[in-house]
């Protein structure tokens, strides 16, 4: 059977990087005595008011096709968010409705690239983006972070990593796996490198709401001509499943983004656009309930992590997740992910799946039930204490 080249570039190590997970899955739904902090997906249910407005508007017959752009009245409040958020005026004509901020990724890569073209991003890098990156047939460069400054910007390795060639820069702030968020300063190196590059910057700020205060520095209000913000109610609001998320950006570019959307989404379904309308109107209430939830959860985490051998966390800025770094374990992060799972049942993800750079590390989510946190942290007591006698053996 021949395929296209495509299907190479969306097949590599991140899809694989899920292999523990769907296992995981499996597990749990054989009845398994399983704990899966593999995935962010938080345990709490989306705010009721916001199922509420679905649940009316699909009694109310909401389910034609909509808009391929999104409704107005959602991206008018996209529009206001933005701007409450990092200050850049923006009209709902630069807002475009997608299924979450993974689609938004893809499209606008799709969007702004070509063979030929380098699209760059920091390693390690949220699993998807590989493939996201690279879809268009544009090459992928990773430019490491600064793994001993804790995974921040090193600006003389971006700059070193341009060519002629180079066109966007994508990232996540707060970034996942490591939580970290780009700070003014950071931003400011890389607004000097993008005007003199001329390179698109693609904001991921799906865990913004998470940050402290409810908000990430950001250059859209500084360089509207050339920054694409992307966001989503998956993270702030516990609507994973939703899967709303949008873009925001250039005039130009949202037109050329319904054009690519119609003949690959053709819109978003419209009781799920109503209910993100009412998420929008209650994203103060619903962001602070969920950034509460993950800092306790966070410092939870880190409370029982203490004094297991073999491993030191990374604490996190903002988000869901923290790093786990398991060197001194004598494994890198995949064996000790494999072996978690097989001999503890607690999946999580091998750092490894975020790039060259965290291969020594694991992904722990803290997304989850906080008795399930506490009992993941005593299996993973027992887990390295037995690995570190059996590496001193
Ligand atoms: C950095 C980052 N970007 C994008 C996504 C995808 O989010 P969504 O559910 O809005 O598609 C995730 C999900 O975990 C993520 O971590």
């Amino acid at each position: 059977m021949k395929f296209s080249q495509l299907v190479k570039r969306v097949g590599g190590d991140g899809a694989d990087a899920w292999d523990t997970h769907y296992r995981a899955l499996a597990a749990k739904e054989r009845g398994e005595n399983v704990i899966i902090l593999s995935v962010g997906d938080p345990d709490v249910v989306t705010p009721a008011p916001v199922v509420a407005r679905a649940v009316d508007a699909l009694h109310a017959g909401d389910t034609h096709y909509t808009a391929i752009r999104g409704r107005s009245a959602l991206r008018e409040r996209i529009a206001q968010r933005h701007t409450s958020r990092c200050g850049q005026r923006l009209t709902p004509e630069q807002v475009i409705v997608l299924c979450g901020a993974q689609n938004a990724l893809l499209v606008a890569m799709l969007c702004l690239t070509q063979p030929g073209d380098e699209a760059l991003t920091f390693d390690p890098m949220y699993s998807t983006y590989p493939a996201s990156l690279e879809a268009s047939g544009a090459a992928l460069i990773r430019v490491p972070l600064n793994r001993d400054a804790g995974f921040r910007l090193d600006l003389d390795r971006l700059q070193s990593a341009l060519t002629p060639r180079s066109r966007v820069l994508s990232f996540a702030t707060p970034g996942n796996p490591t939580g970290s968020i780009l700070s003014t300063a950071e931003l400011a190196g890389i607004a000097e490198l993008a005007r003199a590059h001329d390179l698109w910057i693609v904001a991921d700020e799906v865990y913004a709401g998470l940050a402290p205060g409810g908000r990430v520095p950001s250059l859209a209000a500084q360089m509207p001509e050339r920054v694409v913000t992307i966001g989503s109610l998956s993270k702030s609001h516990a609507m994973c499943g939703w899967r709303v998320g949008w873009m925001t950006g250039p005039r130009e570019l949202i037109d050329h983004a319904e054009n690519l959307v119609l003949c690959m989404l053709y819109g978003l379904p419209g009781f799920i656009q109503e209910a993100a309308i009412t998420a929008l109107d209650l994203a103060d209430e619903a962001e602070g309930e969920m950034r509460r939830y993950c800092e306790r959860r966070a410092s939870l985490m880190l409370e029982h992590l203490q004094g297991i051998p073999g491993i030191r966390p990374l604490s996190p800025q903002a988000g869901m997740f923290m790093l786990l770094d398991v060197r001194d374990t004598g494994l890198e992060g995949a064996g000790f992910a494999r072996g978690f799972f097989d001999c503890h049942g607690v999946s999580c993800i091998a750092g490894g799946a975020f790039g060259a750079q965290t291969r020594d590390y694991v992904r722990l989510s803290f997304a989850v039930d906080e008795s399930l946190i506490v009992e993941a942290c005593t299996r993973l007591r027992r887990y390295c204490i037995d690995l570190c006698a059996e590496a001193r053996a």
